[in-house]
């Protein structure tokens, strides 16, 4: 074959090659060994001495011409792939991104955090105790023995016979935190937890429910302290205008008892359906520990004394944000949860 149909054949076969594939095959055909130039120069040994000189110059020529195009070839045909992969895996940098939903405290979790830094910039500490308890510390050594008639208001639900019990109050950790405290110091906690009790669930009753209690134990503390305190409590919750009043009341643990209540925050005491028209809200119950629960707990009532106080973080939390049934707390409907979110907006849009 000569090296014109070669040359001729070489530029067509060319112009086909749509593909690296294709192109590779072409530069094996005819630069590989056993492609035609390869022939013809093995040939040259064949010929007289001008004709080798005239001949081996041009096929070095054609060679040198095939070697380039097919590297101009290969180098558009690498840069045409490069750009297909590319644009099939651009990323559009103009779509909106996913939002990432951000969790947030439950309003429970925020009421009584709240409630927590009030009491610990007064120098108490924050206490938990089991939620599985045992009568001895639900009842016994809070003055209340089994038979006690004030246990029925506090339908308790059992396990195991009747020793263990799941708390249906906090005020087994003040016991548990007298018994601990070996030398017999003044104490100053604040316990919220959870509760539960037999309650059938409704508007205003959850059979669980979180209940924060408040102890302090010290030497001369009397009711005009549990006063004090209470008051500023509410101040801090509802308002610096707010006032406090005790009511008489009965708890086995504590003498006196009082219930605590609050003016009204929504109706400036004028009445309205918050305050059933009394001015007044309640908040929960407290007392002066009883001097038989500071003796059982080892603490010499002589010597010292206590108050301790005990409300349902639900409640305050129903009051402060206006919600009407203590069930919604517990359904778990994030559009509930996430009003009390101070990023809706930014992150909950889904
Ligand atoms: N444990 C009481 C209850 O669940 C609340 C309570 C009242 C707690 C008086 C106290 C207290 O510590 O002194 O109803």
């Amino acid at each position: 074959m000569n090296l014109e149909t070669v040359k001729k054949e070489f530029i067509s076969e060319l112009g086909n090659a749509q593909d690296l594939n294709s192109l590779n095959e072409i530069r094996i055909n005819y630069l590989g060994k056993k492609s035609v130039l390869t022939e013809l120069s093995k040939n040259l040994g064949n010929l007289s001495l001008e004709e080798r000189k005239e001949q081996g110059v041009k096929i070095n020529e054609l060679r040198n011409f095939i070697t380039e195009q097919i590297e101009s070839l290969k180098e558009s045909l690498e840069l045409t792939k490069i750009n297909q992969t590319l644009e099939s895996s651009k990323i559009d940098v103009t779509l909106p991104a996913f939002k990432i939903k951000q969790g947030s405290a439950h309003p429970i979790e925020k009421i009584t955090e709240q409630i927590e830094e009030f009491f610990i910039a007064m120098g108490y500490d924050v206490v938990e105790g089991p939620e599985v308890e045992q009568d001895l510390y639900n009842f016994e050594m809070l003055n209340l023995p089994k038979g006690h008639p004030a246990r029925d208001a506090q339908d308790t639900f059992y396990i195991k016979g009747d020793e263990f019990l799941l708390r249906s109050q906090t005020s087994p950790v003040q016991v548990r935190t007298m018994l601990a405290n070996k030398e017999k110091t003044a104490i100053r906690i604040l316990c919220p937890g959870k509760t539960y009790r037999r309650d059938n669930d409704d508007a205003s009753h959850s059979h669980n429910f979180t209940q924060i209690e408040g102890l302090l134990v010290d030497k001369n503390i009397s009711l005009a302290d549990l006063k004090g305190t209470f008051d500023l409590l509410m101040k801090h919750l509802f308002g610096e205008n707010r006032l406090t009043r005790f009511r008489p009341s009965y708890y086995p643990f504590t003498e006196p008892s009082v219930e605590m209540d609050v003016s009204c925050f929504n109706c400036q005491q004028k009445g309205c359906n918050i305050c059933k028209n009394t001015g007044w809200i309640t908040i929960g119950g407290a007392g002066m520990v009883h001097p038989n629960v500071l003796n059982m707990s080892g603490y010499d009532s002589e010597k010292y004394t206590g108050f301790a106080f005990g409300f349902g973080a639900e409640r305050i939390a129903m009051l402060k944000y206006g919600i009407t049934d203590i069930r919604t707390f517990y359904n778990n409907d994030l559009r509930f949860i996430r009003q009390f979110d101070q990023r809706v907006g930014e992150n909950n849009e889904n």
